[in-house]
């Protein structure tokens, strides 16, 4: 995408949304000088797919300039325009000479990016599911406990079609959680990018109930899995495609690409247990992702393992306080609850659907996909929902 613009207003958003997570894939050059300019830079060079043009001008000068710039279009590049009038038969015009969108300055950030998705994913960019990566703040903090029971709870809860990702290819525990061992799951589709596409995964992924699947990992060491940062893009694309929830279980681990999958998801919650190790690892996750994440909801934090009997532990309050952030959900520790989940293969609820954990994890939930808490009995009681 090539930006020719005029106003610094425009500038600053059109650079912002370049640097934007949902914008990762695309390759943005502003230049300054609108129309004119664009016109002087195609003369005598081919056009980009997507030329996002500023223009404050009178509009029989646009249409002027436009048709100029339409002599040196290549086929297949589209035009959008930014300009500073409201007007809807401007709009029209416009359209019918074959500029694909016209957007009224000022905008925001989100809103531009909505407007160059939608030129591309047109209807489909309605069905795109929501990702949800759950990491631990430390190793052994109930991440991965924490993230199986959460999508269980979004796919009963919220009758969501639910995907839930074992991205811990070594070790993890989504296949023994869910008491299934499948022969396949997430690595065929990983090591396998010439043969992925929806039905594929499809195949790969095991049924848990009518709402929930899951992709488990191989759990098996006869090979290292030192994965390229870019290594599971296309599989979550595909995901996010198909599926309203998908729901990942990363490991414990900073490379590039759990690096990349945190910061690509539209929300990430970190897992972690009151004390002075995750107290640092959450700040440093939480500054760094924000860092990367600019128009996004910061992370959310579940407080796991609470009250630990006989360990000192950094109070909530002051946990709060060192995130600046209240935690999305407490959870106290239960070694005979979380022990019999884990050995029988089971979900929280499964074991007691009475406990006051589920309710926190049910919430949480609910949360995390934007909805409104409603509980049976109970005055419903709003929450806010999630930033996009
Ligand atoms: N609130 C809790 N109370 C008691 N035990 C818990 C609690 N949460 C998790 N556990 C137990 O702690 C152990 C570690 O949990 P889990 O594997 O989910 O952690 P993790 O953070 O994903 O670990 P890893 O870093 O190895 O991926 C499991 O045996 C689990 O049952
Ligand atoms: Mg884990």
């Amino acid at each position: 995408m090539q930006g020719f613009l005029e106003s610094n207003d425009v500038v600053a958003v059109v650079e912002s949304a370049a640097n934007d997570r949902r914008m990762i894939k695309a390759h943005v050059k502003v230049h300054i000088g609108g129309v004119p300019a664009a016109v002087e830079a195609y003369r005598n060079s081919p056009t980009p797919n997507l030329i996002v043009l500023e223009s404050s001008a009178d509009r029989s000068v646009l249409f002027e300039q436009l048709a100029l710039l339409a002599e040196c279009c290549d086929s297949g590049t589209k035009v959008m325009v930014i300009g500073h009038e409201n007007d809807i038969l401007l709009y029209r015009e416009l359209i019918y000479r074959g500029v694909s969108d016209y957007i009224v300055a000022p905008m925001n950030i989100l809103d531009f990016i909505g407007h160059i998705s939608a030129l591309y994913n047109g209807e489909s960019s309605e069905t795109l599911g929501r990702v949800i990566a759950v990491v631990g703040a430390k190793g052994g903090v109930g991440a991965s406990t924490v993230c199986h029971n959460l999508a269980w709870s979004i796919s009963r809860q919220l009758a969501l079609q639910t995907v839930l990702v074992d991205l811990d290819l070594a070790f993890g525990t989504v296949g023994l959680d869910f008491n299934q061992d499948p022969p396949q799951g997430i690595a065929e589709a990983i090591f396998s990018p010439e043969r992925l596409d929806a039905n594929f995964i499809d195949r790969l992924a095991s049924r848990c109930s009518d709402t929930l699947s899951i992709l488990p990992a191989p759990a098996t060491l006869d090979r290292s899995y030192d994965l390229s940062e870019h290594a599971v893009d296309a599989t979550l694309d595909i995901l996010r495609a198909t599926t309203p929830c998908v729901i990942l279980d990363v490991p414990h681990q900073w490379c590039a690409w759990t690096r990349r999958v945190l910061v690509g998801c539209d929300d990430v919650v970190i897992v972690a247990s009151p004390d002075l190790a995750n107290l640092r690892n959450t700040k440093t996750l939480i500054d760094s992702l924000n860092a990367s994440r600019l128009n996004d909801h910061p992370p959310r934090l579940i407080l796991n393992m609470v009250g630990l009997p006989r360990r000192p532990e950094i109070s909530l309050g002051e946990f709060a306080k060192a995130m600046e952030m209240e935690p999305l959900g407490v959870i106290p520790f239960e070694a005979r609850l979380f022990g019999a989940a884990a050995n029988n293969g089971q979900m929280l609820a499964e074991v007691d659907p009475r406990s006051k954990i589920i309710e926190t994890i049910d919430d949480a939930g609910q949360l995390l996909m934007g909805r409104a808490i409603v509980r049976r009995g109970k005055n419903p009681c709003s929450r806010p929902s999630s930033s996009d």
